[in-house]
C-alpha cells in the first residue's frame, strides 16, 4: 500500500497498520477510509494550539506575545491568533499559508511556565476528567507532565495530586515541568501496574508519602496509556514492527486494571492514548465494559471529537460517548481517543 506524499513512502509500514486494523474492522475500511487517513497523517494540522497557565499568567498576555512573535517571524503572512473557551484560557492560532508546510512556532519564545504547545484533544481529555479544587487525583503514566500541569491548574494547586512515571529519566522531565509551571504535585518513580496494596493491616497510608495506594483512594484517575503512538501529525515514516504494535494491548489492560482498582466509589475515570489503532481505543474500552460491570461509560458534556470506530462489540450508544479525533472529524488535530467512565459499584 502507498503512502501517499510521502517522500518516506518505503519507510512507512502502511500495509501492517492497514492489515491490524482490517482484522477486527472491515466496515470501516471501506470506501477509501484507509487512503484518506494516511494522506491525512502525511500533513500537518492547520491549528497549533497553547493552554495557558493560570497559575501563573494570564490569556491576554500570552495573546500579545504570541502575535508579537509571528508579526517578527511572519512579517505580511495572514494569520488569527484567538483565545477560546469559556475562561478564555486556550490561545489558538492559525497560520494560511507556510511554504514548508510545517507548523512555524513552538513555544521557546515564550517565558518557561507561561503556556504549553499542546495539542487541542489533550486539552480536551482534561476537561473531561474535570477535575476540582480538594480532591484526591492520580496521574498513572504522567510524563513529561502536559496533562498532570493541566490537572493541578483545574485543581487550582489545592487538594492531593500524586502523578507517576516508570523510568528515572522521565521522573525528572515529569519533575522539572511541574516546577515550571508551578504546579504542586506529589511525583514518584514506579511501575503503575505495581502500587496497590490490599492490606493496611490497619494502618492510615498517607497518600503524599508514595505507592503502594489502598484500592478506592482517588477520586479521579488519567490512564494517558504507554501507546503505538500512530496519531502523530505529520508522520512521514514509521517502522513500528508488529512485535512492538501488538504489545501496547496487554500492557493497556494492566494499566486500566490497576485504575479500576484504585479508584472511588462514584469516582471518575479517563483512559487516553494518542493513537488511531482500533484495538488500543474501542477495544480496550470494550474490554473493560466486559470486564468491570461497576464502570458506566459517560459521554463528558466536554465533546469535540468524533464517534468510536465500528468493528468492536461496543454498541451504537456506547461509540456515541468515546471521542476518536481523526481525518473524519471536523478538528484538524493529532489522532487521539479517550473514553470517560464513572465506577458506580466496588470491584
Ligand atoms: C503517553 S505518555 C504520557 C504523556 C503524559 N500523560 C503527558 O500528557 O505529558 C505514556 C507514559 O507512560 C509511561 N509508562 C509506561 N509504562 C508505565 C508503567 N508501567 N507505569 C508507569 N508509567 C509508565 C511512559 O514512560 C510514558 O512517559
Amino acid at each position: 500500500m502507498p503512502y501517499p506524499n510521502s517522500p518516506f513512502e518505503e519507510a512507512f509500514n502502511a500495509e501492517l497498520i492497514i492489515s491490524l486494523n482490517k482484522e477486527k474492522c472491515d466496515k470501516t475500511i471501506s470506501n477509501g477510509a484507509y487512503e484518506k487517513t494516511l494522506s491525512w497523517l502525511c500533513s500537518t494540522p492547520k491549528i497549533t494550539s497553547y493552554r495557558v497557565n493560570t497559575l501563573q499568567t494570564n490569556p491576554g498576555v500570552v495573546l500579545e506575545a504570541i502575535k508579537e512573535h509571528l508579526c517578527q517571524v511572519l512579517g505580511e503572512i495572514p494569520f488569527t491568533v484567538e483565545a477560546f473557551n469559556e475562561k478564555k484560557s486556550g490561545v489558538a492560532v492559525e497560520v494560511k499559508e507556510t511554504i514548508s508546510g510545517c507548523p512555524p512556532l513552538g513555544d521557546k519564545f515564550l517565558p518557561t511556565g507561561w503556556a504549553l504547545l499542546q495539542n487541542l484533544p489533550s486539552i480536551i481529555c482534561v476537561k473531561a476528567l474535570n477535575p476540582k479544587p480538594n480532591e484526591t487525583i492520580i496521574d498513572l503514566c504522567a510524563s513529561p507532565g502536559n496533562k498532570t500541569t493541566h490537572i493541578a491548574e483545574l485543581m487550582q494547586n489545592k487538594g492531593i495530586l500524586v502523578a507517576i512515571d516508570k523510568t528515572s529519566k522521565k521522573v525528572a522531565q515529569l519533575n522539572k515541568r511541574c516546577e515550571d509551571f508551578g504546579a504542586k504535585v506529589s511525583i514518584f518513580q514506579a511501575d503503575s501496574i505495581k502500587i496497590i496494596v490490599d492490606l493496611d493491616n490497619g494502618v492510615q497510608r498517607n497518600i503524599k508519602e508514595g505507592p503502594p495506594f489502598l484500592p478506592e483512594t482517588f477520586d479521579r484517575i488519567l490512564l494517558d496509556a504507554p501507546c503505538s503512538a500512530l496519531g502523530k501529525r505529520p508522520q512521514l515514516a514509521n517502522m513500528i514492527t508488529k512485535k512492538v504494535l501488538r504489545s501496547y494491548v496487554p500492557l493497556q489492560k494492566k494499566l486500566f486494571e490497576t485504575a479500576v482498582r484504585l479508584l472511588k466509589i462514584n469516582g471518575t475515570m479517563v483512559y487516553s492514548t494518542c493513537t488511531i489503532s482500533l484495538a488500543e481505543n474501542e477495544g480496550v474500552v470494550a474490554w473493560a465494559l466486559r470486564n468491570f460491570k461497576c464502570l458506566k461509560l459517560i459521554k463528558p458534556s466536554v465533546y469535540l471529537g468524533g464517534p468510536g470506530w465500528e468493528g468492536t462489540s461496543l454498541t451504537e450508544q456506547e461509540r456515541c460517548c468515546v471521542q476518536r479525533f481523526g481525518p473524519e472529524q471536523e478538528v484538524d488535530s493529532v489522532g487521539f481517543f479517550f473514553a470517560c467512565f464513572i465506577k458506580e459499584a466496588s470491584l
